[in-house]
């Protein structure tokens, strides 16, 4: 009698890979079948439904209209809107819709939260995002991503103000980005490690590829915009000279957070964008881009600090608020920090 309960122990090892999906991961993160993992594993499948659809329309970028150039329009940061922004804040919208799961979303892209009233009185997270990080590589067809970070809303947000929103960091319960790159990978941590998956397009799911992901805790590469070096205050200054006199470092930097994160993720070393003369707040917002990175690197067991504090001890004064980063392996970032706290 044939047993086709099984394949060979070759076919069951793919199998057992290809269906570790990134719902699939949610669930075994929890170990039980509780309405809190069933919820989150839900959420994540949503923010991988938006990956996925984005990295579609950019596949295509070149082919169809309104994907490359800008729309005219300036958002709240003052910067211009790509149409790859505005196309991909409204599918993290379009992906919530309907789901039960999230009453509020806040963007870079809009000056206030979004909210879904339907899903409000059931749905008690909250989805804050960078819909398209790095958006002048758009154009150039180079790396470029999506930051997320879920936060659990608390009170009944009267106001519409979303003024629970205004806490440090250490509220989040999740957080993580996709990055669009030669493959495009999202990588997570709901408080329980870091891990990576890899969408395979063949079956249109995202794949475990790496799991429990460790940061070096020290690395050769450092990765700033050197073009800003005479914005920069002296201490800052003095940190890259220091670098500049050592053998062994490598600069690498690309324009969108998030690919330049994801190499010092996996290879170790430092990503810093500091505050500049007449911007001492810097560039990076911190509830979407870097609170969301200083959460999932330590959980990788890096760090991320503005210079004098811990990015997840910041409490921003209102949504938008920016903050200088500084963030990757626990030894370089504590070499920064001596540097600017002299
Ligand atoms: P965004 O495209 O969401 O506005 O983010 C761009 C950010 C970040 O991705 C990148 O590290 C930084 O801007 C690059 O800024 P500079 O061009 O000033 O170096
Ligand atoms: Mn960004
Ligand atoms: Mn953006």
């Amino acid at each position: 009698m044939t047993d086709s309960t099984r394949l060979n122990p070759a076919e069951e090892i793919v199998l057992g890979r290809d269906f570790m999906t990134l719902s699939q991961h949610v669930l075994s993160q929890f170990g039980t079948f509780s309405t809190e993992s069933y919820d989150l594993s839900a959420l994540m499948g949503r923010i991988g439904l938006a990956g996925k659809t984005i990295a579609r329309h950019l596949s295509r970028a070149g082919l169809v209209e309104n994907v490359l150039g800008v729309t005219g329009e300036v958002n709240v940061q003052g910067e211009a809107v790509k149409n790859m922004d505005r196309y991909a804040n409204r599918i993290f919208l379009r992906a919530f819709e309907q789901s039960g799961l999230i009453c509020r979303l806040a963007s870079e892209e809009m000056e206030k939260p979004y909210y879904i009233p339907e899903n409000c009185p059931i749905g008690r997270y909250t989805l804050l995002y960078d819909p398209i990080d790095g958006s002048s590589n758009i154009d150039v067809n180079l790396a470029i991503g999506s930051i997320f970070s879920i936060r659990q809303q608390e009170g009944n947000d009267e106001s519409g103000e979303a003024l629970d929103l205004l806490q440090s960091g250490r509220k989040q319960i999740g957080a993580g980005y996709i990055l669009y790159g030669t493959s495009t990978m999202l990588v997570y941590s709901l408080g329980n490690g870091v891990h990576a998956f890899t969408l395979d397009p063949s079956i249109g799911e995202f794949i475990l590829s790496q799991e429990n992901l460790h940061i070096p805790t020290k690395g050769s590469i450092y990765s700033i915009n050197e073009g800003n070096f005479w914005q920069w205050e002296e201490p800052m200054r003095e940190y890259v000279r220091h670098l500049h006199c050592q053998s062994g470092n490598t600069a690498r930097y690309s324009g969108a957070l998030v690919a330049d994160f994801h190499r010092i993720l996996f290879q170790g070393g430092v990503f810093l964008y500091p505050g500049t003369v007449g911007h001492l707040d810097g560039k990076l917002r911190l509830l979407y881009e870097s609170a969301p990175l200083a959460y999932l690197i330590e959980q990788a067991g890096g760090r991320a600090t503005t210079g004098t504090q811990e990015i997840l001890d910041v409490v921003p004064k209102e949504l938008h608020s920016r903050t200088p980063l500084i963030i990757g392996s626990l030894e370089n970032v504590k070499v920064v920090e001596s540097f600017l706290q002299k």
